[in-house]
């Protein structure tokens, strides 16, 4: 059961941090002098094994290149050596040798999968050379899918660059709440989710010749669902090529799938890593505060290697965005403290929801200003901060030392109680060895892992679970359903979900009034579809037509999809931070509390000034303002007016549980909260605008599992408002509060009335 499992999860959680423990007791005899000197504290490693290399004289090969090319560079004028240096760089990918080879194996069959090792340039590559081959013909596109943001992003851009072309022109990129493209794009990159959209508006996808299903391993359930679409519009279609790019060896089991479509493999190229290992395990210095603590292993292995080995840049992989920031500070901080004594470190962080012109920062080589300061021959270091995202999306060049951890942020999901939660999960061991990868690119490398020998061997899992199998499947299902896909059960899965997570969804959507009691796609369900956001918010958005607050709903659906980045809370000023943070605070909750931000926003005529006095990020904001003008659109579309009605946050608030009655919280007698369906203990997030007080009802937007189960964005309701907005869903019975006040019953069907055949 819940409590089992989830002591299981605890259990686990535990026993996996013991190994990203440090050694703060004992002191290596054999450290390094120079070294010791320094720091005060330092973890000891062992070497266990070597990932060898692959490929032969890659060494000779690109250093020959190298210097002839330098001699001339020289003459040349900036613009022809940019050129020029791009030209030998698409050169020196190993999958250029095989450009011939693999156009011919492309015009033979209609399947391909292409396997190769992360940064061969399949990515960047291949739709370029498809477009060289003709493959653009009549305005048609080459898409390529990737499953994160960024990687769309970055390599739409690198390709542009490549291509001499302008960003949004030929070559665009797609992801949800900005399209980057325009009438004349031929190479379109996007994210799996996007092209899924596509399908509605274009069910044979017949503006495209060529999809690339890229970075196929990472098994995303977007991915997951277009192998299956795209595989059957195959079949219809016998001029549509179809290419499933992956990084690792599930090549097999994709070929399989794709009825025994052939192989394209790019022989890597890839220089020897040493694998290092934590000696000790330190348990109960890891139950006392679990993260702060590999962490703080992983800052002092940065400095010892800085310190230790021969220059060579750095990679961290941490689990999300809060602990990059944290890993950030604690490093500029301990290099603060050492003042002269180390060489300058630049760091660099990477995730996700990073604004782009940052993220471009990690592929310029070395920062401009940076080669000026030092010599040219120790140039100074970089340590890259990222997330699971290096791992194979996104190739950073240079990179010597790689940090691993051996946690991962993986989206956790109950099917039973409908609870979905972030949850920092040991990895794999595919996504270990992935990363270790990671330092072999550019010469022999090492890999450190923040873990014993023993934990990677018994403890980690050999491959990480598909999404589809712990994800809630709310979203897809109401798309398949919007395609005419009506039997769930019987489509072409890879992998297929666990049975009761599917019911589950279909329940909710019922629940949600998206489904009728056939599970039919009802026309609530049709207009939900419209929205590229969760089933919860689109129900959210279009409930706001019968409590006349639109204005205010889709503002309050744009700040949470900026989640989490809207307030800005530098160290040196949290006093000020906060205040400012606390002077937006509305009593009845956070979502009306990032509603009052918005519209201050809004009022000082989108000023960067105004929220740089108050500590709110720009970037975010201006990104919510771009979500809120797309919703905009999106009303229009589904034929909902603009109604303003700030006044009266109880209709705003009965829109917001009309979305999301799914995730209510009550106050218990013990003075904690429980979920109301099912008993679970679930606390209010102490940044929350109601972390003080105390309201017997609550809506939350989403679970954080961390130390706790946290609700993060929580509103206060009113129990009857339920019964309003959900009848489908709630009995007056299970509402009641104990304050003897009898709720009114119910009108409409119960879920038990959805059929179940399904
Ligand atoms: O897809 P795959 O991992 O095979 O390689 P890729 O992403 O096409 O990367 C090929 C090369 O392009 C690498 O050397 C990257 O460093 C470079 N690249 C870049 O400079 N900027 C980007 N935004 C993406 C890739
Ligand atoms: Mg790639």
């Amino acid at each position: 059961n819940y409590e089992q499992r989830r002591w299981e999860e605890e259990h686990l959680h535990a026993a996996m941090m013991k190994f990203g423990a440090r050694d703060a007791s004992e002191k290596s005899k054999q450290s390094s002098k120079k070294y010791e000197v320094i720091m005060d504290d330092e973890i000891e490693f062992v070497q266990a094994l070597k990932l060898p290399g692959t490929g032969k004289n890659v060494d000779k090969d690109t250093k020959h290149k190298t210097e002839d090319s330098s001699l001339r560079l020289d003459e040349m004028s900036d613009i022809e050596r940019k050129r020029h240096m791009i030209k030998e760089t698409k050169r020196s990918l190993p999958i250029y040798p095989f450009k011939k080879d693999l156009i011919n194996a492309i015009r033979e069959h209609q399947v391909l999968i292409i396997e190769g090792e992360t940064g061969s340039g399949k990515t960047t590559q291949i739709p370029q050379y498809l477009h060289e081959a003709g493959f653009n013909k009549d305005g048609k596109k080459v898409g390529c899918t990737q499953p994160r943001r960024v990687a769309a992003m970055s390599v739409a851009a690198r390709v542009a660059e490549e291509m001499g072309w302008k960003l949004g022109n030929q070559v665009g990129y797609s992801i949800r709440f900005e399209d980057c493209t325009s009438e004349r794009t031929i190479i379109k990159y996007m994210t799996d989710g996007m092209l899924l959209r596509e399908f509605l508006g274009e069910p044979d996808l017949a503006s495209y010749s060529v999809l690339i299903v890229d970075e196929a391993h990472e098994r995303t359930l977007h991915t997951d669902i277009l192998f299956g679409l795209v595989k059957d519009i195959a079949r219809f279609r016998p001029d549509l090529k179809l290419l499933i790019s992956s990084a690792t060896l599930d090549a097999q089991k994709f070929s399989e799938f794709f009825d025994d479509a052939p192989i394209f493999r790019i022989p890597g190229r890839r220089f020897p890593v040493d694998i290092y290992y934590t000696k000790a395990t330190y348990i109960w210095f890891m139950l006392q505060a679990p993260e702060a603590d590999y962490l703080d292993a992983a800052v002092v292995s940065v400095l010892q290697i800085h310190v230790t080995q021969p220059p060579g840049d750095i990679l961290v992989f941490l689990t999300g965005q809060e602990e990059i920031e944290t890993a950030n500070e604690m490093l500029l901080e301990r290099t603060r403290k050492l003042g002269g004594k180390i060489k300058e470190l630049i760091i660099l962080p990477i995730y996700s929801t990073l604004p782009s012109d940052m993220q471009a920062k990690i592929f310029e080589p070395t920062p401009p200003g940076a080669r000026k300061a030092s010599n040219t021959l120790s140039r100074v270091l970089q340590v890259v901060l990222a997330t699971n995202i290096a791992e194979t999306s996104l190739t950073i060049d240079g990179i010597v030392y790689v940090i691993d951890p051996g946690f991962s942020k993986q989206k956790s999901y109950n099917a039973r109680t409908g609870m979905e939660s972030l949850v920092v999960t040991p990895i794999s061991k595919a996504s270990a060895n992935q990363r270790a990868g990671r330092a072999g690119r550019v010469s022999a490398g090492k890999c450190f892992r923040l873990y014993t020998a023993w934990a990677y061997k018994n403890e980690l899992e050999d491959n990480t679970v598909p999404e589809i199998q712990r994800t809630n499947l709310g979203n897809v299902v109401l798309l398949l359903k919007s395609l005419g896909i009506n039997d769930l059960l019987n489509f072409d899965f890879m992998d297929p979900p666990p049975h009761e997570t599917l019911v589950l969804a279909l329940e909710q959507l019922y629940a949600l009034g998206a489904l009728n009691h056939m599970g039919e796609l009802t026309k609530l369900g049709r207009r939900m579809a419209e929205f590229p956001c969760e089933p919860m918010m689109s129900k959210m958005i279009l409930a706001s037509e019968k409590y006349k607050c639109s204005q205010e709903i889709i503002t309050i659906a744009a700040m949470l999809s900026v989640n989490n980045a809207i307030f800005y809370r530098p160290k040196d000023k949290l006093v000020h931070a906060d205040t400012a943070r606390q002077n937006f605070f509305c009593p009845s909750g956070d979502h009306l509390t990032l509603l009052n931000v918005y519209n201050h926003w809004a009022e000082t005529d989108f000023s960067t000034q105004w929220c740089y006095e108050n500590f709110v990020q720009h970037r975010s904001m201006k990104r919510a303002r771009d979500v809120r003008d797309q919703l905009e659109g999106l009303l229009e579309r589904v034929e909902i007016p603009l109604t303003s009605n700030e006044g009266d946050t109880i209709s705003i608030r009965k829109a917001i549980t009309a979305g999301y009655f799914y995730h209510t919280a009550r106050l218990s007698k013990s003075g904690q909260y429980k979920t109301v369906k099912h008993q679970q203990t679930v606390l209010i997030h102490p940044n929350s605008s109601l972390f003080e007080q105390h309201p017997r009802w609550l809506v939350y937007y989403e679970l954080v599992f961390t130390t706790k189960e946290f609700m993060r964005q929580t509103i206060e309701i009113e129990n009857q408002w339920l019964l309003e907005v959900a009848p489908h869903y709630y009995r007056a019975k299970e509402l009641e509060d104990g304050s003897g006040k009898k709720l009114p019953k119910a009108v409409g069907k119960s879920k038990d009335d959805l059929v179940r055949k399904y």
